[in-house]
């Protein structure tokens, strides 16, 4: 074989061969060698499954859904065409996506219980919570999305879940303001509708500016997979248990709650408004690097280049800004990025800007506050969750998730009673 690695085991002297595809050994195969297996604490070097949906080369600054760079998705195409394509592989004929476009409209209502239920919570509750916690309760009402084997099903609640995804994130922003749940109107496009759902009072029809309902669309799309993150893996993980699509995908939103996930885009906003001005750039640039803090929206675990989002979030940032006017903290995001890319510290490192550096901006422009982020970063992710757990379900080499463990505790203690303690 020459596609392969000769390990020679020093502890016994004995050479084993393992075979090499697609640049991966099998783990499973270095149990031949002594019973060996890896240690790899958050996945950092280990591949959990064969996935054809998302491509991203991270030295290049390359991202890719089903072979269509990004900037030609998030130029030309809708967020519903790229969740067809996510979900199928196949971009949609116009037929197809008409068809798909009506079967997601005809899903966007929530069973009243539902809202029942979402009325319950507390009214200082995190958005992001009320949206897991009613995911995971519809899996209560389409008991049947069990039957994870049939396609038919799998479709039907892919397409509740797409449909219904901005309705739960708008009934939870607007019961964290007080006000009334507005339901969907099916008349309107699906960003437009959110949009509608999110913002409407006492106008017969909310009509949401074009530009602004495209910044959305650009901004789900950018937001719709990203191969193997913790949320997908999350999603996977659970799913490997032949779960439903509604209690693996909540288990997708609880994963992206986390800060170190979803809420970088926070971070970056309170560190705009903490530098305050321009002038203090400088000195905050030179706390950096003496490692007083982080640039936050800075660096990225893969992209060790332009993240390809964020020149994307960049332009929609201006467009958005000539509907609403400047968001004062754009000047010094932009002069911090000038000195940033410039400096020896920031290019060694190939610390460039990720997608959370301008997309806080935008979300703060469109007056969303600060707990919605992570709630439409979860809305934008949902047809990459979904379109992972079909990859998983349909996969026959895929197993339930079960890692090993290196034991390191106690062994074979007598118990003690309490008295003796
Ligand atoms: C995203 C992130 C966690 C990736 O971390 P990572 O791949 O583990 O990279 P490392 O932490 O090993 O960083 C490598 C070096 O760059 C530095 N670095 C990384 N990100 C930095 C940042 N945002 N500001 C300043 N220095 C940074 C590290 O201190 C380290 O320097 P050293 O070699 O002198 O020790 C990290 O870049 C970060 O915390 N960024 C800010 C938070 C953020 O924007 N997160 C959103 C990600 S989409």
């Amino acid at each position: 074989m020459t596609d392969s690695l000769t390990i020679r085991d020093n502890r016994t002297g004995e050479e084993h061969e393992i075979e090499i595809v697609d640049g991966t050994i099998r783990a499973a195969d270095l149990k031949k060698v002594g019973g060996l297996a890896t240690y790899d604490p958050g996945f950092v070097n280990t591949a959990s499954c064969r996935s054809a949906i998302t491509y991203i080369d991270g030295e290049q600054g390359i991202l890719e859904y089903r072979g269509y760079p990004i900037e030609q998705l998030a130029e030309q195409s809708s967020f519903l065409e790229v969740c067809y394509l996510l979900l199928n592989g196949e971009l949609p004929t116009s037929d197809q996506l008409a068809q798909w476009t009506h079967d997601v409209t005809h899903h966007t209502f929530l069973h009243e219980n539902i809202k029942s239920l979402m009325t319950g919570f507390r009214y200082d509750a995190h958005p992001m919570g009320m949206t897991m916690s009613s995911i995971s309760a519809l899996s209560t009402f389409y008991p049947h999305a069990s039957n994870i084997s049939d396609p038919e099903n799998r479709y039907l609640q892919i397409t509740r879940m797409i449909a219904k995804m901005p309705t739960i994130g708008a009934f939870a922003y607007r019961h964290s303001q007080g006000k009334p749940y507005i339901y969907p109107d099916n008349g309107l496009s699906y960003c437009a509708n959110f949009l509608s759902m999110l913002f409407k009072m006492s106008e017969r029809d909310y009509v949401a500016d074009e530009r602004l309902v495209k910044a959305l669309e650009v901004l789900f799309i950018l937001h719709a997979d990203h191969e193997q993150n913790c949320s997908a893996n999350a999603v996977r993980s659970v799913g490997s248990s032949q779960v439903d699509p509604y209690s693996a995908v909540a288990a997708g939103v609880g994963a992206l709650y986390g800060p170190l996930h979803g809420g970088a885009n926070e971070a970056v906003l309170k560190m705009l408004r903490r530098i305050g001005t321009t002038d203090n750039i400088p000195g905050f640039i030179e706390g950096v690097k003496e490692g007083k803090e982080k640039l936050m929206g800075f660096g990225h675990r893969v992209y060790k280049n332009y993240d390809p989002r964020a020149k994307i979030i960049k332009k929609a940032t201006e467009d958005v800004f000539e509907v609403t006017g400047v968001n004062p903290l754009l000047k010094i995001a932009q002069e911090l990025e000038k000195i940033a890319l410039e400096d020896e510290y920031f290019v060694s490192r190939k610390l460039y800007p990720n997608v959370d550096f301008y997309s806080g901006l935008i979300y703060e422009a469109l007056q969303f506050p600060p707990e919605m982020f992570t709630v439409l970063f979860a809305i934008g992710r949902t047809p990459g969750w979904l379109a992972q757990w079909q990859e998983l379900v349909t996969d026959k080499e895929q197993k339930i998730a079960r890692p090993k463990q290196i034991y390191t505790g106690e062994r074979q203690r007598e118990f003690v009673p309490i008295d003796q303690r």
